[in-house]
């Protein structure tokens, strides 16, 4: 058993990491088996479990999506708020029965959680009938601990800084838009976050490495590619190889795959040469993801953000004058402690000056073992739910407004499959990442096509496919 430490995990050296090659353990001990995998959280999570279903699907397990089918559970989790944590412990308390009926069940707890003490620990006195229990920075073992499996419960969870693996064989979930790490962990220690003890010390991979991969992907037929990091602007800052995340952007941006996103930006580390080759490359598409957290100055200080209100809307203004038509979104906390009605009213103002495309929105939430849970939350929930509702109505106002702005445009969607919105529509997204509904056969998936916006929604559009015809 190897417990996970927060302590442990503050620790930052200037050692470079190791680079391993992923163990990609083969096996047919598992053949017939069915896994079934949930995955809360973020798109890094969402990755991860590429990873996982990768390992997976080597030790000749094949996915279901029926719980009850299943002969391995796998619960990749989220640390980011209480509310996450809820929901992991919450299915676990349902499927608890499966395991009294399905002896053989194995039931695995992964990702950010375990990499907090009290949840490991939790998790071995409480929940003994989970039998492994891993974190971030060892995925890659999980092939080893499920062939290794027997009675007692495993839990191996590192507080390390973390390695960076090459040449993991993922199972991705589309053959036509694929995420990249570019980076792992993130060493900007907000003070309410708990990604930085989670995932460890800011570790980039080597841009070879990166364009490797993303050169494969191109082979392989892939129209979109995400470049993934907590922080990608700080990319190559741990490197000290002389290239940074505009250099590594350019040179993506040459590999010619037709679209290229990234996610999540910090607007401390973005420098006007990033949004030059933003600007410069027509397959870099225009949008950005901008988290803003508050408006205020005094919060922004108390969350460890290193900007100010005026500076984030001095880097806002640039984006739009240098990459016209760039959409951005943000994430704003809101009832962070010590937050009074003025602060409140100094995001809101952000918000107006913005006219955000969209924004994700969340009430704060203390985690334990960082330095904003030690400060008073001194805020009733009644404000930062009324202060969330505020807020969000002027999101949605805003939001509505910019799709209105696409009524009878033709845009480029890359369709990336069946629309839940009806038999005869398939849905994808357009360069500005705006959610499209549209009238199209199956045969459209993968493609990108032109659409004629009909109908604006708050959180969609709705369009039907354009065929220009050659008249000559
Ligand atoms: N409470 C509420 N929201 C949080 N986020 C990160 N930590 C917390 C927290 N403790 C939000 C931030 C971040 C997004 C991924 O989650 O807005 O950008
Ligand atoms: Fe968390 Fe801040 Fe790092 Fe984002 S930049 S992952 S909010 S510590």
């Amino acid at each position: 058993m190897n417990l996970p430490d927060l302590q442990e995990a503050k620790k930052r050296s200037n050692a470079k990491p190791t680079i391993k090659d992923a163990l990609n353990l083969k096996s047919s001990k598992f053949k017939g088996q069915k896994f079934f995998l949930k995955t809360y959280g973020c798109q890094m999570n969402v990755h991860d479990s590429e990873e996982i279903k990768g390992i997976l699907n080597n030790l000749n397990l094949t996915e279901t999506l029926n719980l009850n089918e299943a002969d391995v559970i796998v619960l990749n989790t989220c640390a980011i708020r209480e509310n996450a944590h809820d929901k992991v412990f919450g299915f676990l308390g349902r499927i608890k029965h499966l395991k009294r009926e399905k002896p053989n069940l194995i039931v695995c707890v992964g990702g950010c959680m375990p990499q907090q003490t009290s949840v490991a620990k939790l998790l071995q006195e409480k929940y003994p009938f989970v039998n492994i229990v891993f974190g971030t920075h060892n995925i890659n073992k999980l092939g080893e601990m499920l062939l290794n499996v027997n009675e007692k419960q495993n839990i191996e969870v590192y507080s390390i800084e973390g390695d960076v693996y090459e040449n993991i064989d993922y199972k991705r979930d589309s053959k036509y838009s694929a995420w990249v790490n570019i980076m792992y962990g993130c060493d900007k220690f907000c003070t309410y976050c708990i990604v930085p003890y989670t995932r460890g010390k800011q570790r980039s991979r080597l841009m070879a490495d990166i364009l490797k991969e993303i050169t494969n992907l191109k082979l392989d037929g892939y129209k979109e590619i995400t470049l993934l990091g907590q922080n990608v602007n700080a990319y190559g800052k741990d490197l000290s190889e002389g290239y940074d995340f505009a250099n590594l952007l350019e040179e993506v941006a040459k590999i010619g795959i037709p679209r290229i996103r990234f996610v999540t930006s910090h607007p401390w580390d973005f420098t006007p040469e990033m949004l030059n080759v933003i600007a410069k490359y027509p397959n870099i598409m225009p949008y950005i993801h901008l988290p803003l957290q508050s408006g205020s100055t005094k919060i922004l200080r108390l969350m460890g953000r290193r900007y100010t209100k005026e500076e984030y809307l001095d880097l806002y203004n640039r984006i739009k004058e240098t990459i016209p038509g760039c959409s951005i979104t943000t994430d704003i906390i809101v009832g962070f402690p010590n937050e009074t009605e003025e602060d409140f009213n100094e995001t809101l103002d952000v918000v107006k000056k913005c006219v955000f495309d969209g924004a994700y929105t969340f009430i704060y939430s203390p985690r334990e073992g960082t330095p904003a849970a030690l400060i008073k939350d001194n805020i009733p929930l009644e404000i930062k739910e009324k202060r969330l509702q505020t807020l969000n109505n002027i999101i949605n106002e805003h939001s509505l407004k910019h799709n209105e702005e696409y009524l009878n445009k033709i845009v480029k969607v890359l369709i990336t499959g069946p629309s839940e919105k009806g038999e005869n529509k398939v849905c994808g997204y357009t360069e500005t990442m705006k959610l499209v509904n549209v009238i199209a056969p199956n045969s459209t998936i993968g493609e990108i096509v032109n659409v004629k916006i009909t109908e604006a929604k708050s959180f969609s559009l709705d369009g039907e496919i354009v065929i220009f015809e050659n008249i000559c």
